[in-house]
């Protein structure tokens, strides 16, 4: 039996803490916003699986597109023997990678959701004698200490997840995956791409109604968590794309002036008639930008590969 660990970076009540400060923070200024990071409670995180099988919502099926067909040129390209997986969730897009990995010795699932790590942990063990799996329940924003485990490492952080960072938070974090890495080490980054808009904002906002009700979900959160009396039916879902910064915004509109208590934080917010709250960025890239970024970080993009219709990017950058 080749090991498993769990091992938690998080306190236990530092997610609580982090909720309340992000509440207080974002409903107390002008315009409100929350970050996206509170959508996924096991709800949401079951609708966000229901999202990457709508027909719409095109990111997941493009991604797993380029890992079939380049999961070879990747194993090729690091020769990696350790894989660490930022924000792991699943692990499903994950499974081609590891079978093309041959050399690989431990893969370090990264999430802050400890029975997504248990769950996909445990399968994989299962189906890979000979492989060691050590989850981190860590925060992967918030600044890792890896486990030292058999070099090369691949740092992989797939789904476009980078874009729900805003700017200034993607340049932190970059280095903060950077400082984590050693001459040798590359970094596979998953990211969507500009496109037409009315592609964009079909994926964010679907026929279904899947994204809107994982949307108001996070108001779900805010009532079990701080025992907030958000009524999900006062708001309406929006996806507006945002040509200037090139992002995608998802906003809940409140459909009249109401007022929301949050006992937990012994606040009371005012929502004007019509007023929108942002609950979630989600950046689309050029390859110029991602190149750029990178280089920010003292990454050098070598690779960089896209689905066929040329929606989505896989890049592998290097340390310099
Ligand atoms: C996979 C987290 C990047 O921004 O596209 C899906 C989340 N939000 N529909 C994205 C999401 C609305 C998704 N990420």
């Amino acid at each position: 039996m080749s090991p498993f660990l769990v091992i938690r970076t998080l306190p236990e009540d530092a997610t609580e803490a982090a909720l309340r400060a992000d509440v207080l923070h974002g409903l107390t200024k002008t315009p409100k916003t929350l970050p996206p990071k509170w959508f996924y409670d096991a709800h949401g995180s079951e609708l966000f699986e229901k999202i990457t099988e709508l027909p719409e919502y095109y990111p997941t099926r493009a991604e797993r597109e380029i890992l079939i067909v380049r999961s070879g040129e990747i194993a090729a390209a690091t020769g990696a023997r350790t894989l660490v997986e930022l924000g792991s969730g699943s692990s499903e897009k994950t499974r081609h990678l590891l079978d093309a990995l041959t050399g690989l010795h431990t893969y370090v699932p990264v999430d802050v959701s400890e029975s997504a790590l248990s769950q996909a942990g445990q399968a994989l063990i299962a189906e890979r004698p000979g492989l060691d799996v050590h989850a981190l329940i860590a925060d992967f924003t918030a600044g890792l200490t890896l486990p030292r485990t058999p070099g090369p490492r691949l740092v992989a952080f797939l789904g476009g997840t980078i874009g729900n960072l805003l700017p200034a938070e993607r340049a932190a974090f970059l280095t903060s995956v950077r400082a984590l890495m050693s001459p040798g080490d590359a970094l596979l980054l998953g990211t969507d791409l500009v496109k037409d808009e009315s592609v964009l904002v079909a994926a964010y906002d679907d026929a279904a109604g899947v994204t809107a009700e994982f949307n108001k979900n996070v108001l779900a959160v805010l009532n079990r968590e701080l025992g907030a009396d958000f009524d999900p039916d006062a708001f309406a879902h929006k996806a507006v794309w945002d040509a200037d910064h090139e992002w995608i915004e998802m906003r809940l509109r409140s459909r009249t002036a109401q007022t929301v208590k949050i006992p937990a934080l012994d606040l009371a917010v005012d929502f004007a008639d019509g007023e929108e709250l942002r609950t979630e960025v989600s950046a689309k890239f050029r390859k110029d930008g991602v190149r750029r970024e990178l280089a920010s970080a003292e990454l050098e993009l070598t690779h960089w590969w896209t689905d066929a219709e040329g929606r989505f990017a896989l890049s592998l950058s290097g340390v310099r």
